[in-house]
């Protein structure tokens, strides 16, 4: 199987048309390291060359696992990782400022065992933090060789033209991607971010493909609770019984209905609709385990028909997020007091 090359962005780098993301290796997941190695290689051998991962995943775990993975293989991987996240408990150790970006760097490429970062990205934006600070340090880290590019995950539409915008204005360098939530479930970013990435030729490689695991065939109406491996981290939002998951359910059921019409798996139609936007460089697929791999891999090279996709478009309109909780970022709540009256300190 070879996964076909896309350009990434207007980089000139060539990338596979899926990723491999690596949240799930570690303890958040897939404990088992030799394991979670074998999964990563055979993601490579398959012909996958984009592997994302983050320091907050298993705090430090997946990209140690990553590392460990990429031993003799680093030069043939377009290797992503973030910052942002908290680390320990140092309330420092978290976010965007310039003290942490370039501390969190060094810790990234000692567990990566690598010199060099191909993508740094900014986990989420930081209200408190002007973006020219995080810009930049993370320019200056370009400079020093320490990562090849820039990039952006759950930004809002005017905090990507920010950073264009910024780089331009201070001579920074530029933001070349975004990461965002995308998937049949969760297609807010149709309206505004999608096309923006166009306009600004960015590499868009979306995350949660298949909306956590609801687009895997598990979450079936009238069966039995399946098990996830983040139930318990996300209360409520892997119950199919729960009455806010009533309309993402029914979504599924009939969204397996036009999958099977299709010939296709679930799954195949869930990627195929993510790598059918022209905006798409490549779905971070999310696999636990060998198997789940290998359930995604033959959706690289799946195209779907305009009826299937205004089908798709009927069960799911365009532009629609079917629950907030999919939607990776959270609009200003006007209804926080934070967010309108100066607190007492
Ligand atoms: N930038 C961000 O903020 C952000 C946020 C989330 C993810 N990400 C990135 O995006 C990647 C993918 O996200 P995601 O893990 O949420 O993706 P996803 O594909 O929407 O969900 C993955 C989950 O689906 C289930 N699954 C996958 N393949 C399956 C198969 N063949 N059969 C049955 N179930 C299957 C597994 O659930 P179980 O584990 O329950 O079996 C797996 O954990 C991550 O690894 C990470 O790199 C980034």
């Amino acid at each position: 199987m070879t996964v076909p090359l896309r350009p990434f962005g207007r980089t000139g780098v060539k990338v596979s048309a899926l990723a491999l993301g690596t949240m799930m290796f570690g303890s958040r997941g897939n404990s088992d390291h030799d394991d979670s190695v074998r999964i990563i290689r055979h993601a490579l051998d398959a012909g996958i060359n984009l592997i994302d991962t983050a320091d907050v995943y298993s705090q430090g775990e997946s990209e140690t696992i990553v590392g460990k993975a990429l031993l003799g293989r680093r030069d043939d991987v377009f290797l992503a990782t973030k910052f942002h996240g908290q680390i320990g408990t140092d309330p420092n150790q978290f976010g965007n400022s310039r003290r942490w970006v370039v501390r969190a760097v060094e810790h990234s490429l000692r567990r990566l065992q690598t010199d060099h970062i191909d993508l740094y990205q900014v986990h989420r934006p930081e209200d408190d933090t002007d973006f020219d600070e995080t810009l930049g340090a993370l320019s200056d880290l370009v400079h020093q060789g320490k990562i090849r590019y820039i990039g952006t995950s759950t930004f809002e539409p005017s905090a990507i033209v920010e950073g264009q915008w910024t780089a331009d204005r201070r001579g920074r360098e530029r933001v070349v991607a975004e990461q965002p939530p995308y998937s049949i479930l969760a297609r807010g970013v149709e309206r505004e971010v999608l096309p923006i990435a166009r306009k600004y030729g960015l590499a868009v490689i979306p995350w949660s493909p298949l909306a956590g695991g609801w687009l895997t065939g598990r979450f079936r109406a009238g069966g039995a609770q399946p098990s996830s491996s983040r139930a318990g981290r996300q209360p409520g939002r892997y119950e199919i019984d729960a009455p806010e998951n009533a309309t993402k359910l029914a979504a599924v059921e009939a969204l397996a209905e036009l999958a099977e019409q299709s010939g296709l798996s679930l799954i195949h139609l869930a990627l195929g609709f993510v790598l059918e936007h022209p905006a798409v460089t490549a779905p971070i697929i999310g696999p636990r385990t060998l198997e789940q791999l290998e359930g995604q891999l033959g959706a690289a090279r799946v195209r779907l028909s305009a009826d299937i996709l205004d089908e798709i478009d009927k069960i799911v309109p365009p532009g629609v997020t079917l629950s907030a909780r999919d939607q990776g970022y959270h609009p200003p709540a006007l209804t926080d007091p934070t967010r309108r009256r100066r607190s007492a300190t």
